[in-house]
């Protein structure tokens, strides 16, 4: 089978906001203890940070981190982590049936994420919690000094504010999973009136509603729609959470995931832009798919099936190489939106359903689902081109027919480089692409690298932790403005010129 597409500067989708190559560290499993954080660790620097993982966390490119939840944070008292680490109360977390000792809080995430280059998004407890303990939380976190929270933070050896810009308000609170679950429109009065207050401290903030928890709720879109009714002049960004399960679907469908973000951000995209039509507000809110990922979600036993330990080992899925290939597959289409979302986090960054694993006092790794994304945040630069792919199709049961080329290009005006990324989601043919270059008629072939093996199903371990990853192919070449590759079976391939 064969495939084209071209690529012209002409033909814009937007510039490459930083913000897309996000990730998460929540306190759930071992994403916090023993994954980023580990004092006893031989690689643990002065402040128990594991530099093993800071110099994977660097490699894969990530540029903003989330924290500290997900569905923890809903039931989570900020004031538990800051402060003389030995006067810190052990708490219950709810959310996730495990035990908190809060060694790690606040102004360690802060002093990790300088360390690791990142910027932080904050979360807020819109949970258990309301409007009063989140002001409390900002000036605690933004202000100088001179008022009881900002000087406490002083008292705790943090004489800077730390800057937070972004700030989610609340997680996924249309979940009966929640704590402190709402209706939309109770939900939405709670952000407004936040997000209002929040402002008036600093209008340079950007703001974060809740959106749905997933595209299968009851109430997806609907719920999108009355909480914007109440928070469009004050927030900037909607959320979006998707998690794509390999077992609940044939692997036909789970190689066209990407279809199903596809639709999730039409569906989102459309319904903010009703609400802005309405309230006559020419403002356009943007998407924080703040959370997304492959997730083997029909494995978990449940929150019922934990029984608090600190810690424990949770939903540490190990990723093969068809993952990998829809985790590219996800990005190309979170990069075919940059028009419209501009922050993306994926699900989590260490141990939690993570592209880096570690082993508590051992080494620590990269999953096959490193690969694809540390590729994009490292080359994906500029601007995001429309490339309009003509391919073949496979008929999924799922989401009827899908083309087997799923791909997009960036171009950084700056140095003059392409970059294709493409994924071949056939599981038997090769594509055979050409790419209409003409705008870049002398442009050369500086490496295409594939991730794709023979087995599909093949994985990293902490024993063989390289035994999956993007590999050098020949043959692929730039002439008088064509470009010709080959794309193996299930693959992801980045494909840079200059
Ligand atoms: O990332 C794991 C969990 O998935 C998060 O805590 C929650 O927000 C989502 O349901």
């Amino acid at each position: 089978p064969t495939a084209r597409l071209t690529v012209d500067p002409g033909f814009r989708i937007g510039a490459v906001d930083r913000r897309l190559f996000g990730s998460f560290v929540e306190h759930m499993g071992r994403s916090v203890y023993t994954g980023v954080f580990e004092p006893d660790h031989p690689a643990a620097d002065e402040d128990g940070f594991r530099t093993d993982v800071l110099d994977l966390v660097r490699e894969l490119g990530v540029t903003l981190v989330r924290y500290p939840g997900g569905n923890f944070v809903s039931n989570y008292r900020w004031e538990d982590g800051v402060g003389p680490a030995d006067r810190r109360p052990t708490r219950l977390d709810l959310a996730w049936r495990s035990v908190e000792s809060n060694a790690f809080g606040l102004n360690e995430f802060m002093a990790w994420a300088a360390k690791a280059g990142i910027e932080p998004m904050m979360a807020l407890n819109l949970g258990t919690r309301g409007t009063s303990e989140a002001l409390d939380l900002l000036e605690y976190t933004n202000h100088p000094g001179g008022t009881a929270l900002s000087d406490l933070r002083r008292s705790h050896g943090v004489a800077d504010p730390h800057g937070v810009r972004l700030w989610c308000l609340g997680n996924e609170l249309d979940g009966p999973w929640q704590m402190g679950h709402k209706t939309a429109a109770e939900y939405g009065r709670l952000a407004a009136e936040t997000a209002r207050a929040m402002k008036r401290f600093d209008p340079g903030l950007e703001l974060v509603a809740c959106g749905s928890s997933n595209a299968y709720i009851d109430t997806f879109a609907s719920w999108e729609a009355t909480v914007l009714e109440h928070t469009y002049p004050f927030v900037d960004y909607v959320s979006l959470h998707a998690y794509y399960d390999p077992t609940d679907r044939d692997t036909d469908s789970f190689l066209a995931s990407a279809a199903e973000m596809d639709r999730m951000i039409d569906a989102i995209v459309s319904t903010a832009d009703h609400v802005g039509a309405k309230l006559r507000d020419r403002k356009k809110i943007k998407l924080s798919f703040d959370e997304w990922n492959v997730w083997y979600q029909s494995r978990f036993g449940g929150e019922d099936s934990l029984d608090w330990q600190p810690a424990p080992r949770l939903i540490e899925d190990v990723y093969d190489v068809t993952d990998a290939v829809v985790v590219g597959s996800l990005l190309i289409t979170l990069l075919r939106h940059a028009d419209r979302v501009g922050a993306a986090c994926q699900a989590q960054l260490a141990n939690v359903i993570a592209p880096i694993m570690t082993e508590p006092g051992g080494p620590a790794w990269r999953q096959t689902i490193f690969h694809p994304f540390a590729q994009t945040a490292r080359h994906a630069r500029g601007t995001v081109l429309r490339v309009e792919p003509d391919s073949p199709v496979i008929e999924t049961e799922r989401y009827g027919e899908v083309p087997a080329l799923w791909a997009t290009a960036t171009h950084d005006e700056e140095s003059g480089e392409i970059v294709l990324f493409a994924v071949n989601r056939d599981r038997t043919s090769p594509l055979a692409l050409t790419a209409d270059l003409r705008p870049f008629p002398r442009a050369r072939v500086v490496e295409h690298l594939v991730l794709a093996d023979d087995d599909p199903g093949a994985v990293n371990t902490a024993e063989r932790p390289d035994r999956v990853r993007p590999r050098p192919v020949d043959g692929t070449e730039a002439c008088d403005g064509a470009l010709t590759a080959q794309l193996p079976p299930v693959s992801w391939s980045m494909m840079r010129l200059a």
